[in-house]
């Protein structure tokens, strides 16, 4: 083909397309949002290849993408569907067979099928900031199209073993001392690959085909990586499926992609790839906001009440998110720890690349505020408060900010707990009052839990999410009630730890059965995060509230000893059910005192208490919903995942029970009701359920539309 013929871009097909300049071929994806290699990506690139393979006079080809992003991956909707020519591991090695050399500029977060199709051209370069992985494990699957057989060949097994079994993403600079990429480089896309492809033309840039090289035999690393895998995630199906297919490097590159399908097609099979894809789609269908209520509605100032723990987090997301903080304390004592924590922490965003040191100055000399007079609050938009889990406190400072702040401002309440609609109670205006529940550490969690008040208005629920959103967070709406959803799902996960230790479970064994449920900590240790004094604190304002109808248990006696003979507070104190000593802890000998001398560990079976943590809270969840406080169904997935770190592989606590069924769900909450107690009886929706089959994706299927009521 005549040079001349492809001067100009000419489109392959919708979302490919080609130009040659000067002796390159120029091939040019566009496929919004992420560039995901669907089938339409997969056989434009094929055939721009083709084209550009017969066309006269080029000698390189350069690969880019527009938009966002190079390839963040193969198409995830398209899982599950029929195949279609090519697939991406046939596109990867027809890339890596092209006679014309291939050079590709990765931008954004080149990911997965997106890595795998770089790493199968003869160089690469990346932009300055792009971020590079192999996230696959993180949906219950495995790199599939040679990532395990070339990232081992590129960066060594161990390197690649820690990727791929992490699913983590790395930093441009990283992936280039690992070899993984060949330069780094500033500019966009298109003129860095056409200098990118001059320089492999003049050799400037040298060419190297990855399936032509031979990873180094690293038995060690391979065994090392079992081991502790074995240890960490003996429930999880993927990475152990990643390291047999990492070993699998040692063969031919066609022969190790040949093992890797395999192992892929087994990932792609099993429950537990289901529910992390499910979660994956929940996610993102959560945070959005429904086109009625996307008017902007102008939060250009926050004002936060409170600088501790929760305070000084929430101030700092906001101020990393560009907006102007005021934040009160009690006394210039408190507020002296609350700045100077956000100074630490905004000095942790300059060290990680995530604020420059100019716009640090700039928050410190003003963009941040603070006072010991709420009387400063009077020009947020949103006053958040976060101040001690005490309703008389929250009332004075709710009335005196409510004092000074304009009409139209909404106020919220951090609480864990605290009904939003009783604490409201001292405000002159209940439409304007929510909660915004966060989650510790405030720069780690995602989530945020909305709670509307019986009078919360639908502008203050449009106005919180407009905020989350800003501050790149995840949220999930519910309706009032005592904990919510989350703390008190939380809040049965950690009963249910205390309740073994009364039933005379070894503690380090209710620890395991925990992580080894797929939990992130044990319930033991998540109460000594949570504050043990805290949970009293909450246990306390329970009895109280509920009067006669409380029903105590051997938790009351638990907690109190704990806290109030004991002053084990947990992580904040140095003490609770482990001894802390910098960054090390480990089980408080102690426990036997308080709890009376464990039963031998055989008298337990593992796998029951590991469904027992797990049962509990789903079923808690399940009462949720049906009390109404929870209405979506993928919010209560995503709550339990993001809020605290529910099993992520059985797609949600709801999906938990979708997934074994109703039926097999009620049979064990009542066999567990026989052995363990009435906490375990089924509610009456789970009853009926059972009785129809239904599952809670198919009873009540999500309606976004929903989630925000229109805000005019
Ligand atoms: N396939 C299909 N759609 C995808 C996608 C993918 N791989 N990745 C993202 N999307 C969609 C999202 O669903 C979302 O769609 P929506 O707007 O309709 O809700 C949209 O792209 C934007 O995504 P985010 O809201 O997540 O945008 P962010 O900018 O916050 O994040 C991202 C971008 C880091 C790329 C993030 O989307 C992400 O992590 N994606 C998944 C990456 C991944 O897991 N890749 C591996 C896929 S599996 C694979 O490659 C198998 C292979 O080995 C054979
Ligand atoms: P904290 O004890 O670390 O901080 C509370 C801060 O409020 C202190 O700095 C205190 O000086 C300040 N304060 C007290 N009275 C005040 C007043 N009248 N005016 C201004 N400031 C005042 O507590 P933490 O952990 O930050 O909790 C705050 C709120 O957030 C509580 O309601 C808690 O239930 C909730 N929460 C806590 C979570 C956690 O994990 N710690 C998680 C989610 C919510």
């Amino acid at each position: 083909m005549p040079t001349e013929t492809l001067a100009g871009e000419t489109a392959v097909n919708d979302v490919v397309s080609i130009e040659i300049d000067g002796g390159i071929g120029l091939i040019a994806l566009n496929n919004p949002p992420v560039n995901a290699a669907s089938h339409a990506v997969r056989s434009g690139l094929w055939q721009a290849v083709e084209t550009l393979r017969k066309a006269d006079g080029v000698e390189v080809l350069a690969l880019y993408a527009k938009g966002r992003t190079f390839i963040a991956g193969a198409d995830i909707r398209e899982f599950g569907k029929p195949p279609a020519d090519p697939w991406l591991p046939e596109l990867c090695n027809f890339i890596e067979g092209s006679t014309l050399p291939i050079v590709c500029v990765l931008h954004g977060t080149t990911l997965g099928g997106g890595l795998e199709v770089a790493m199968s051209c003869h160089a690469r370069v990346a932009l300055k900031g792009t971020k590079v992985g192999l996230p696959e494990v993180t949906l219950g699957i495995l790199p599939g199209a040679g990532g395990t057989q070339r990232a081992p060949r590129l960066a060594g097994i161990s390197y690649a073993l820690d990727m791929i079994t992490t699913g983590r993403q790395v930093s441009a600079e990283e992936a280039l001392e690992h070899g993984l990429i060949d330069r780094i480089t500033d500019g966009e896309p298109r003129a860095v690959a056409l200098a990118a492809a001059q320089d492999l033309k003049d050799g400037s840039l040298s060419q190297r085909r990855t399936g032509d090289l031979v990873a180094t035999p690293d038995a060690a690393a391979i065994e090392t990586m079992r081991a502790k895998l074995a240890r960490t995630q003996p429930l999880l199906f993927s990475p152990h499926k990643c390291i047999d297919a990492v070993a699998a490097c040692h063969l031919p590159i066609l022969e190790g992609m040949k093992e890797e399908r395999r192992l892929y097609e087994e990932c792609m099979k099993s429950p537990q790839r289901a529910g992390l894809i499910h979660a994956f789609f929940s996610e993102r269908a959560v945070t959005k906001i429904p086109e009625a209520s996307q008017e902007p509605r102008q939060i250009s100032s926050i004002g936060v009440i409170g600088g501790g723990t929760m305070g000084s987090g929430i101030a700092t997301a906001a101020l990393l998110a560009g907006l102007p903080v005021t934040l009160t304390e009690r006394d210039e004592a408190g507020l002296g720890r609350g700045v100077q924590t956000i100074t630490g922490n905004l000095e942790g965003a300059v060290k990680r690349g995530k604020l420059t040191a100019a716009r640090r100055d700039e928050i410190l000399g003003g963009v941040l505020a603070g006072a010991t007079d709420h009387a400063a609050l009077a020009g947020a938009d949103l006053v958040i408060e976060a101040v001690f889990e005490d309703r008389e406190i929250k009332k004075a400072v709710t009335e005196q900010a409510e004092a000074v702040m304009k009409s139209r401002a909404i106020y919220a309440s951090n609480t864990s707990t605290l009904p939003i609609t009783s604490l409201a109670q001292a405000s002159k205006r209940p439409k304007n009052f929510i909660g915004i529940h966060f989650f510790s550490p405030v720069d780690k969690m995602m989530l945020v839990e909305v709670i509307l008040g019986k009078r919360t208005s639908d502008r203050a629920l449009a106005m919180a999410l407009d905020y989350i959103k800003a501050i790149k967070k995840t949220p999930i709406v519910v309706n009032d009630s005592r904990g919510f959803y989350t703390s008190r799902v939380v809040m049965t996960y950690i009963r249910e730890g205390l309740m073994m230790l009364a039933d005379g479970v070894p503690a380090a064994m209710i620890e395991n059965a925990g992580k080894m449920a797929g939990m992130p900590v044990g319930p033991l240790s998540l109460g000594d995060e949570v504050a043990l004094d805290l949970a009293w604190k909450i246990v306390s304002a329970t009895r109280k509230d509920l009067g006669v109808k409380y029903v105590e248990g051997p938790l009351d006696n638990i907690l109190e000893e704990m806290v109030v003979k004991q002053e084990r507070f947990g992580r904040k104190n140095g003490k609770g059910f482990y001894d802390y000593k910098g960054k090390d802890k480990s089980l408080w000998p102690g426990i036997p005192e308080v709890t009376g001398q464990p039963k031998p560990a055989e008298s337990f079976n593992i796998e029951e208490l590991k469904q027992r943590l797990l049962v509990m809270q789903a079923l808690e969840t399940a009462r949720i919903f049906e009390e109404k406080c929870l209405t979506d169904v993928r919010e209560a997935d995503v709550g339990s995942i993001l809020g605290f770190g529910f099993a992520p592989y059985t797609g949600g606590t709801l999906s938990y029970i979708d997934m074994m069924g109703t039926a097999a769900f009620v049979d064990l909450c009542k066999k567990f009701t026989r052995k363990w107690g009435p906490r375990f009886k089924p509610n009456k929706l789970l009853k009926e359920m059972a009785k129809e089959n239904a599952t809670f994706y198919g009873k009540f299927p999500p309606k976004p539309e929903e989630k925000v009521r229109d805000a005019a």
